[in-house]
């Protein structure tokens, strides 16, 4: 069965939104097999976001890291749960829409809910989803040790 890891970041939780992300994440009839609440460090942020840097620049990276730090959110935490089921890791990306707040449709957790912070310029984007087979076995030992996995 595939596995997929979703965090609801910073941004997410100062609007309160992490229930109502939570409840269309639901609709999905995916299985939650693990959840918890983290104060996310610098040095987990870097390991997540890896290859940020050549993809995107060290500017894209830097805010990332703001970001998901909390940071930017009155060091707000991340809330990672990671979701088992068929085509798990497609169905959660359908449903965040485009990275870009701004280019996502409406009827997308990114589309309904996001922007684009005017300040830095830096995604508001609410939530990570994998994205394939190998980022989400990646991510999932990052964030999560065997044992809490159910
Ligand atoms: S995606 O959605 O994972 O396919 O996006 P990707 O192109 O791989 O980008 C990697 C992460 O960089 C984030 N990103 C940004 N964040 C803030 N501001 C700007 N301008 C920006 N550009 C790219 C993007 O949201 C991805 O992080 P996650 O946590 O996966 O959303």
């Amino acid at each position: 069965m595939e596995k997929t890891l979703v965090l609801i970041k910073p941004d997410a939780m100062v609007k309160h939104l992490a229930g109502n992300i939570i409840s269309e994440l639901y609709n999905l009839d995916l299985k939650m097999i693990g959840l918890k609440l983290v104060n996310v460090r610098r040095e987990l942020a870097e390991q997540h976001y890896f290859d940020v840097e050549e993809r995107h620049g060290k500017d894209i990276l830097k805010k990332l890291i703001k970001h998901i730090t909390g940071e930017l959110h009155n060091n707000e935490n991340v809330i990672a749960i990671v979701y088992e089921g068929e085509d798990a890791i497609q169905k959660v990306r359908n449903l965040a829409g485009k990275t870009n707040p701004e280019e996502a449709e409406p009827n997308t957790i990114r589309g309904r809910y996001g922007r684009v912070y005017s300040k830095t310029d830096c995604f508001e984007n609410l939530i990570h989803a994998s994205d394939s087979k190998e980022s989400a076995e990646r991510e999932i030992s990052l964030w999560f040790d065997k044992g809490e996995l159910v």
